[in-house]
């Protein structure tokens, strides 16, 4: 595990879109893992430039999202269906049928996440994965005591995170109960991975991740194991290391 510290938030997500492109550059069918949540945003906003510049390409390249909200239909502005296309795909040319993001509207949820484990693997495993981190430690929607070898399934997300996401909702009650997301072991598979945290708010839950124990309780904390993991953090999520 290595931690990157930058002075902002704007430099920390300037870092992994170049890391980005290089993979890009380097390997065209790159297949990436990405994120959703407002800290990947500037990762974003930085690929959609490069793109525009010329210089990362994304027309052979694949992409896996982390997570969706279970029972949320791909137009619903809450949903990270919805929040992809807004934030990146729209702006630059993936090629969608090389898109994936759990489906929120499966009617048989098991043979969806089976499914879409089976895609990954198709696509020969993830070389980059992108990660946020919840206040509580949580990696996609792996909430505390999530198995630290689980794969894609349906998950209870805590109250707390339910309170935590309601800000992209109209009112808290419509944030849903249930969601499909990659597990632990899944994002364990990729071969690089880089967890961004930005502000004091994330501080512990860096701290707990970087310097705890290993434990199901802090979902993060496994990316000790993670041969390439990276944290890339501002000044204040590094301020209780
Ligand atoms: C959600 C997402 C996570 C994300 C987390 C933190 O729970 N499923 O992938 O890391 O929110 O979001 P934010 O970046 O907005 O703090």
């Amino acid at each position: 595990m290595e931690i990157i510290i930058q002075p902002t938030p704007e430099a920390a997500c300037r870092y992994v879109a170049g890391r980005i492109a290089s993979l890009l550059s380097a390997k065209p069918a790159a297949v990436l893992g990405l994120a959703t949540g407002s800290t990947p945003v500037g990762v974003y906003r930085e690929l959609i430039q490069l793109h525009q510049r010329g210089e990362a390409d994304f027309s052979h390249a694949a992409a896996f999202n982390l997570d969706e909200y279970l029972g949320l239909a791909p137009e619903h502005p809450a949903s990270y269906h919805h929040f992809m296309q807004e934030n990146l795909f729209q702006h630059v040319n993936f090629n969608p049928g090389r898109t994936f993001i759990p489906s929120g509207q499966a009617s048989d949820v098991s043979a969806a996440c089976a499914d879409y484990e089976a895609k990954i693997r198709a696509y020969n495993g993830i070389d980059l994965q992108l990660l946020g981190i919840g206040g509580d430690g949580h990696i996609g929607f792996n909430e505390p005591s999530s198995s630290l070898s689980s794969r894609t399934r349906l998950k209870t997300l805590t109250p707390r995170t339910r309170e935590d996401n309601a800000r992209f909702f109209s009112s808290p009650e419509e944030v849903p109960h249930h969601v499909l997301t990659m597990g632990v072991g899944t994002i364990m598979e990729a071969r690089e991975i880089f967890l961004l945290a930005f502000g004091q708010g994330k501080a512990d839950a860096i701290a707990a991740s970087v310097e705890g124990p290993v434990t199901a309780n802090v979902p993060a904390s496994v990316l000790q194991f993670h041969p390439t993991a990276k944290i890339v953090i501002d000044e204040a999520a590094a301020s209780r290391l």
